[in-house]
This record gives C-alpha cells, structure tokens and sequence, in this order.
C-alpha cells in the first residue's frame, strides 16, 4: 500500500456530517423527503417568498447548531496540519470542518454563515449564531442566504480552484456523498483522468463507486479511522 501521498483531496457531501447528527438530503430522514426544494431551495423560492426561504435556512443553521464536528473532522484536520498539500472540497454548507480547525476547505455550494447583497454584489460574513444579524442589507435590499441553491450557476472561483487542486490530487478520498448532483460525479472522474489514487467511505454504494480504487462501507469516522491506522497518511 502507497503511504507517500502529497496532495490529498477529500471530497465531502451530507454523510460527513450525519454522523454529527446533521440530517443528509436524499437519505432516510433526508431534508428533501420533508421540504420541497422548489419552495424553499432556489432563487425563483427566494423571489416569490423571500421570507420563508430565510426561515427554513435560519433553521438549517439552528439545527448546525446544535450538532458538533465528530471524530471524523478532527481526524482531517489533524492530516491537514501534517499534510500541507491537503483540501477539503466540500458540498456541505454547515461550516462543520472549519469548526474542526480545517483551514483548506473548499465549499462548493456555499455557506449558510454568509450573506449576499444581489444588488450590491457584496458577501456579508454572518456568524450571528442561529437568528440572522439582520435580513436586509444596508442599501434596503433584502439579503440572501450565499449558498448554491438549485438551478444555480457555481461559483466561477470556486470552481476554478477546486478544479486546480483535483486536478494536481494523488490521493482522492470521497466521504459521504450519493454523487448525483454535478460536479460530484465530474470531480471524481476529474481526479481519476489525473491519476490520483481513489477511495470511497460510504456505508452505501452510489453511482459512482464502481470508480474507486478501494471502498470502504463504513460511516466516516471509521473509515478515516482505518486509512489513519492503515498509514495512508504518514
Ligand atoms: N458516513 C458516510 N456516509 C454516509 C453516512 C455516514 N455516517 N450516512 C450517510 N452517508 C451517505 C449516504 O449513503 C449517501 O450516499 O451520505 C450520502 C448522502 O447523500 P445526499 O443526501 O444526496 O447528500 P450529498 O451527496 O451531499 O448531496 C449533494 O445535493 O441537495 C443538494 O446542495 C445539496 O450539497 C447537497 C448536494
């Protein structure tokens, strides 16, 4: 087994944070069996009821709340302040790995601690915990959550930089995402065109896994667990 990787990415979706107690979209429990993302996770929902959008991301951000990075995080953060050359990419807007220290953290579909001014084209840092420090802007525009809802375009940065370090990864690790929303499906093909080394951690397979170098059914605390005690990472 290859222990000598220098460029690490892990790539995380909802599964990374279910095991902190965050529900996951798509799974049992998942946020959209019991919200309709067409009224309240898109720009036209945000249009013909801005208010009900911000209560139901006021609410993603109360329950992030009360749930805290596990072991899992802590675990990459440690290999981050080992491993310098190490990103996180990340489709979760919980912040939960910057809780954890991570500081490389890519976040591909935005975050439900910034805001955004559409007319002023502005981003408001807003760690006000729980209840939003105000929902409009100084100019009187109302804000919007600054998350990558559907229909929406990526962000142009983003994506460039995420692409840059996919591009130059040895090591790919996908955690905890079903890999049906894009990019998630062209970034794991991305790494493996490029030649990086690829693992799954997934308790369940997905569309994507026939992919993989190595799967590992677990949740994600155990499955990094084991790459750790393993030496992917020394
Ligand atoms: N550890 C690892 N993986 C897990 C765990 C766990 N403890 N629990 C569940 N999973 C896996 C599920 O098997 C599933 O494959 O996490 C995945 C969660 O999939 P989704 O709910 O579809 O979440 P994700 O892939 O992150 O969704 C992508 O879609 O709704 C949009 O913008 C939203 O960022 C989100 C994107």
């Amino acid at each position: 087994m290859k222990s000598d990787f220098i460029n690490i990415v892990f790539f995380t979706g909802a599964g990374m944070s279910a095991e902190s107690g965050v529900p996951t979209y798509r799974g049992k429990g998942g946020i959209w069996h019991e919200y309709k993302w067409e009224e309240y996770a898109c720009q036209n929902a945000f249009d013909n009821n801005p208010q009900i959008v911000l209560d139901f991301h006021e609410l993603r951000r109360i329950e992030a709340l009360k749930c805290n990075p596990h072991s899992g995080h802590f675990r990459m953060s440690e290999i981050e302040s080992k491993k310098d050359k190490t990103y996180i990419i990340t489709q979760n807007i919980d912040g939960m790995h910057q809780r954890a220290a991570s500081k490389n953290v890519i976040e591909l579909h935005g975050s439900l601690w910034r805001m955004k001014c559409q007319s002023e084209k502005i981003i408001i840092d807003d760690k006000n915990f729980g209840k939003y420090s105000s929902r409009y802007c100084k100019c009187g525009n109302i804000l919007r959550p600054d998350i990558v809802w559907f229909k929406d375009m990526l962000d142009e940065y983003t994506i460039k930089k995420a692409t840059e370090v996919i591009i130059n990864a040895d090591l790919f690790i996908s955690i905890g995402t079903s890999a049906l929303v894009w990019p998630a499906a062209g970034y794991a093909n991305l790494a493996k065109d490029n030649g990086a080394y690829m693992i799954e951690i997934n308790p369940h397979n997905t569309e994507l896994s026939t992919i993989y170098d190595k799967i590992i059914r677990k949740k994600a605390s155990e499955g990094l667990e084991y790459l750790v005690n393993e030496g992917y990472f020394n």
